[in-house]
Formats: C-alpha cells, sequence, structure tokens
C-alpha cells in the first residue's frame, strides 16, 4: 500500500543509490512542488544539493524574502538571486502572452545557467514536475498547438548537459503535499497556492511594468490575506488577481477618476486541468472589493471572474 511515509523512504533510498556523491542544483520556486522535490533530495543527498532561488521581480508581495527564510529554516543550502532587472528589461514593451512566457522562460534559463556554472562538478539537475505536468506538457506542446508554453517543464537547453531527476513524477498534487507533511514541511509552504512559474508576468494584461507589479503585488495581498483571515484560503484551489489593460471610469469625492481595473480570480479543482469558479460570499467579495479600492493607488474598480475551465483558463494570459 502506497503511504507517504514509505514513500518517503523508498525514494530517498532510490535517490542514494542513483545519485552517490554527485551534485544536483535544483530551483526553488517556493511553490509546493520543487519545495516538496528539494527536502527530499536534502534527505537522500544533504549538502550536495545546491538548490537556487530566483527573484523575477514577478512574485508575490514579500515573498522573496519570506519563502528564502522558510527554505533557510528547513536545512537547505539555497542560495537567493536578485535578478529583477534582467526580468524587466526582457519584458520591456511585450504585449503578447507567449512572447512575455517565453522572455519570462529565457531570462530563468540565464540566470539558472550563470548560477549553475558556480557549482563546480554539478551532474544533475532536480526538478519538481509532478505528474499532471508530465501529462498536460505531452498533451499541449503538440507540434500544431500550443495552449501555453509552461517553462518550467522540459525548459532546459540541452547545452546544459545536465540530468534530469524529479522524484515527483508520479505524483498528484494531493500525494505531494502528504509527502511534504510526512517530511515536516510546515504547513505554511504546503497548503501554497499553486502559482504559475511566469507569476505576475501572466497576471499583467499587457506590458509589464515594475510599477504595475506593485500595484497587482498590493491587490494579490488584499485579497489572499482576505481569503486567510476569513478562513476561506484551504477552500479555494487557487486564487488571485488580474491587472486589465483597461481603464474606467470612476468617482472619489467630487472628482472623476480613470484608472485600472483588476479582476478577482479564485477556483476549485483537483489538478488544474478542468476548474470551477468558487462562489465566495458576497460579504467577503464586498469587503475586499472595498479594500482594494480604497488602499491601491490607481485601481477604481474590481470585477469578480465567474468563468470555469475549459473553456476559460485559470489564468488570463
Ligand atoms: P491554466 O491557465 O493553463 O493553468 O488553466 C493551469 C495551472 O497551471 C498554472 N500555470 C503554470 N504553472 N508555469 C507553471 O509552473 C507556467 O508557465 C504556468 N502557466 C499556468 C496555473 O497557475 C494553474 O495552476
Amino acid at each position: 500500500d502506497w503511504t507517504p511515509e514509505s514513500f518517503v523512504d523508498s525514494t530517498v533510498a532510490e535517490l542514494k543509490a542513483q545519485l552517490g556523491d554527485d551534485r544536483v542544483i535544483l530551483g526553488l520556486s517556493g511553490g509546493v512542488d520543487s519545495s516538496v522535490a528539494a527536502v527530499l533530495l536534502h534527505r537522500a543527498i544533504g549538502e550536495n544539493l545546491y538548490c537556487i532561488f530566483v527573484d523575477n521581480g514577478l512574485l508575490r508581495k514579500n515573498e522573496f524574502e519570506s519563502v528564502l527564510e522558510s527554505y533557510h529554516g528547513l536545512g537547505l543550502n539555497v542560495k537567493g538571486v536578485n535578478s529583477k532587472d534582467l526580468f524587466y528589461k526582457e519584458l520591456e514593451g511585450k504585449t503578447d502572452p507567449e512572447d512575455k512566457r517565453k522572455a519570462i522562460g529565457k531570462i530563468f534559463v540565464d540566470v539558472f545557467e550563470t548560477e549553475s556554472k558556480l557549482i563546480e562538478n554539478a551532474k544533475w539537475l532536480g526538478q519538481g514536475t509532478i505528474y499532471p505536468d508530465v501529462i498536460e506538457s505531452v498533451s499541449v506542446k503538440g507540434p500544431s498547438a500550443t495552449i501555453k508554453s509552461h517553462h518550467n517543464v522540459g525548459g532546459l537547453p540541452d547545452y546544459m548537459k545536465l540530468k534530469v531527476v524529479e522524484p515527483l513524477n508520479t505524483l498528484f498534487k494531493d500525494e505531494v503535499r502528504l509527502v511534504g507533511k510526512a517530511l515536516n514541511i510546515p504547513q505554511e509552504i504546503l497548503g501554497r497556492h499553486p502559482f504559475p512559474g511566469p507569476g505576475l508576468g501572466i497576471r499583467i494584461l499587457g506590458d509589464v511594468t515594475a510599477e504595475k507589479v506593485e500595484v497587482l503585488q498590493e491587490v494579490d495581498y488584499i485579497f489572499i490575506q482576505g481569503l486567510k483571515d476569513h478562513g476561506l484560503y484551504d477552500d479555494v484551489w487557487q486564487a488571485g488577481a488580474m491587472l486589465l489593460p483597461v481603464n474606467s471610469v470612476g468617482v472619489m469625492g467630487d472628482e472623476r477618476t480613470y484608472e485600472k481595473v483588476v479582476a478577482l480570480r479564485a477556483v476549485s479543482s483537483l489538478d488544474g486541468m478542468t476548474a470551477d469558479w468558487v462562489h465566495l460570499p458576497y460579504e467577503f467579495l464586498a469587503e475586499i472589493s472595498n479594500n482594494i479600492i480604497n488602499r491601491v493607488k490607481g485601481v477604481n474598480r474590481v470585477v469578480y471572474d465567474i468563468s470555469s475551465k475549459p473553456p476559460a483558463t485559470i489564468e488570463w494570459e
């Protein structure tokens, strides 16, 4: 019978046998999957696991600092790399969703390559790929139709010459969380909603700038913190906000305003392949909407996304 404990024991043993004294490099994203993969590998090979956590400037508010701190708390050997400006530079003027994804993926690979060259004799690339990623990258990455290019699956160029080790690639998300629990990873990390690799870059529709990121971070923070404060966070599979490339007219005191619209999205799902919008309480939505409009400069209208997947996707880009 499969239990998280038996999975941990057998996987750690296999990893030890497979990796021996080899060095492994792993890119942490702050998400559940890469975190669990890292801790599992760390159990097996200890200090031979070198983790890299890149700040792409597209993370949630305070995320880089707080996540880095929890990784250190887990005993991981992790280097935080601030590459915000490289990402913003590459994104400048790009508005097409696929162009943006590719730009973000490209810089990620560049940064990762630069950083991994500093780690001598690394032989393996560790990845937190889970089973649905394997399925989705096969099904959506057909030759004719790329729905969305997920830059973190098979996204590294051949010349990196690293062998890939993916200890979670047979597991579904709920199993990954159980394994994480068996590894004593804090709930704060395990309970996190999924978050796309390209981050807020694909939640800012149109071109991405540091200023827009700051606006969306505030909006997202109010929404996510609100879900937590109201005990709704764990009832939702994933939630976030989109900054729309649209201004609308509003009124503040006696003044006419002409400012940005944000869309809130909260979905229930098992694996992200299909999803339903969550019927969040009206009172909650009213409170969040007020808080956003009152506190976030440059936003005067909030809408709630009531589309399911399919035909809509979870992310807007
Ligand atoms: P969609 O928008 O395709 O999203 O319905 C399904 C799930 O995948 C996440 N997502 C990504 N995750 N890299 C990721 O790691 C990506 O490029 C990416 N694009 C979408 C999305 O947040 C949702 O959980």
